[in-house]
């Protein structure tokens, strides 16, 4: 390119202004999972600019472009990979599916279980919001004149983070706190009571209830998180239980002993019951063991590619020659740990002036997920960048039914 190295008012036309993001939207009420389901694809990405476009930035605009930058980076895209696919295939098919159904019986419910961090909470949320988004439209076209203010007391959607220290009533409080439902000082039956009342009131189909294996590490009331599965799954919702290492969390286990009074046979006959009313599907992270994994992976990696803004980028910066691997040993094929690793990098190349992303800048970044409110069982196992030698992947074994309760089970 020609023209002058320095400031060029024509550049700066360039640089879009951006509207940075606002708080953070918190999905966990009626009014904030609408505000997310609205806004969740509108943020707008920097623009590309090459390294001679931006030099001719006036500092302003290059100090706003690097700001834009850096919020491009801290809001990458979810994107879709084989795994969220499936996941998304049946879980929208189960939601619609039930949706649809008028006869009064059971709704067969999901169960979403994967490691820590490798996207259960957005995957399930975006194929929820999708069908909210699908289901509101039908009924405007089936019934344009709903009276006007009515569309308030709906919600279709209701997402429910399990809290960490819970328990049958702490997860029902929970939902009544999505509604903004009254709870104080009621016993678990009334609790039960007033969550069908507000789903049913909210014409809800699907409630999701996110990280729902805490509930059962705290192991005290077996019979009573059974009973409460039990009457939400006769609630005409589509139950969705997203959580880490649900096979070996005891959650709806077949035959598990269960050291009450009244002998073990009932719970387990019920356990079994309920267990067979749910789909159990797995999210897995990306392998490297066979070519279609390592292509499904480089894949995703270019993806990923396409929405970093460094100005001394490459194509194939992160699927060419050793990166893939280099990658996957570093995030053990988990795109929650990829994308952070991703994020850091981006900052930490902007910041150095180094403005590409390679092994050795990388090797640099530490992942720290900071996750100090989470029980250990979530948070994902996080290789070091140590040695930058080739290993074979090794699979983890974690979450492997072994046949035992997880260890160390009261939180
Ligand atoms: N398909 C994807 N593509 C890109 N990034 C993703 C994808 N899925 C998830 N992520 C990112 O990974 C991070 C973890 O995702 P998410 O919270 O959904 O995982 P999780 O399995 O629910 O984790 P946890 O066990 O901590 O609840 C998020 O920051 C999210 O933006
Ligand atoms: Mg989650």
């Amino acid at each position: 390119m020609s023209g002058p190295a320095n400031h060029d008012p024509a550049a700066d036309a360039a640089a879009v202004p951006f509207v940075l993001p606002g708080p953070a939207v918190v999905r966990e009420t009626v009014a904030g999972w609408a505000q997310w389901r609205h806004t969740r694809h509108s943020f707008t990405p920097a623009p590309q600019l090459s390294l001679a476009r931006w030099r001719r930035l006036g500092p302003r605009r290059r100090m706003l472009h690097d700001l834009h930058r850096a919020a491009t980076h801290a809001n990458l895209p979810i994107l879709e990979t084989p795994m969220s696919a499936v996941v998304s295939r049946i879980m929208g098919s189960r939601i619609q599916t039930n949706a649809l159904k008028r006869t009064p019986t059971t709704r067969a419910g999901l169960m979403i279980n994967g490691g820590g961090y490798q996207g259960k909470t957005e995957t399930a949320c975006e194929v929820a919001a999708v069908f909210e988004d699908q289901w509101l439209a039908l009924h405007d076209q089936l019934n344009p004149d709903a009276v006007a203010g009515t569309r308030d007391l709906v919600a279709t959607v209701a997402y429910v983070p399990t809290p960490v220290t819970a328990t049958p009533k702490s997860v029902c409080e929970a939902i009544l706190d999505f509604y903004g439902a009254p709870h104080r000082g009621m016993t678990l039956a009334q609790l039960v009571h007033a969550v069908r009342t507000s789903l049913h009131d909210h014409a809800t189909k699907v409630l999701i209830l996110d990280d729902i294996t805490r509930l059962r590490m705290h192991r005290e009331a077996d019979q009573d998180t059974l009973d409460l599965l039990r009457s939400l799954m006769g609630m005409h919702v589509t139950l969705v239980l997203i959580g880490v290492g649900i096979p070996t969390s005891g959650l709806l286990r077949e035959g598990r002993p269960t050291g009450g009074t009244a002998g073990t046979g009932f719970a387990d006959q019920t356990a079994t019951q309920t267990q067979r009313r749910f789909d159990l599907v797995d999210l897995d992270p990306f392998g490297y063991d066979t070519p279609q994994a390592i292509a499904a992976w480089t894949a995703h990696l270019a993806g990923v590619e396409t929405h970093l803004r460094l100005l001394a980028a490459r194509p194939g910066m992160l699927t060419d020659g050793v990166m893939p691997e280099y990658l996957f040993r570093r995030t053990g094929g988990v795109v929650g740990l990829l994308e952070r690793l991703i994020e850091d990098g981006c900052a930490l190349a902007i910041d150095t002036s180094v403005e590409q992303l390679t092994g050795d800048l990388l090797d640099e970044v530490t992942i720290n997920l900071g996750n100090i409110d989470r029980p250990a069982a979530e948070i994902p196992t996080i290789p070091t960048a140590a040695s930058r030698a080739p290993k074979p992947p090794v699979r983890n074994t974690v979450f492997d039914d072994h046949g035992t309760p997880p260890a160390g089970a009261v939180g």
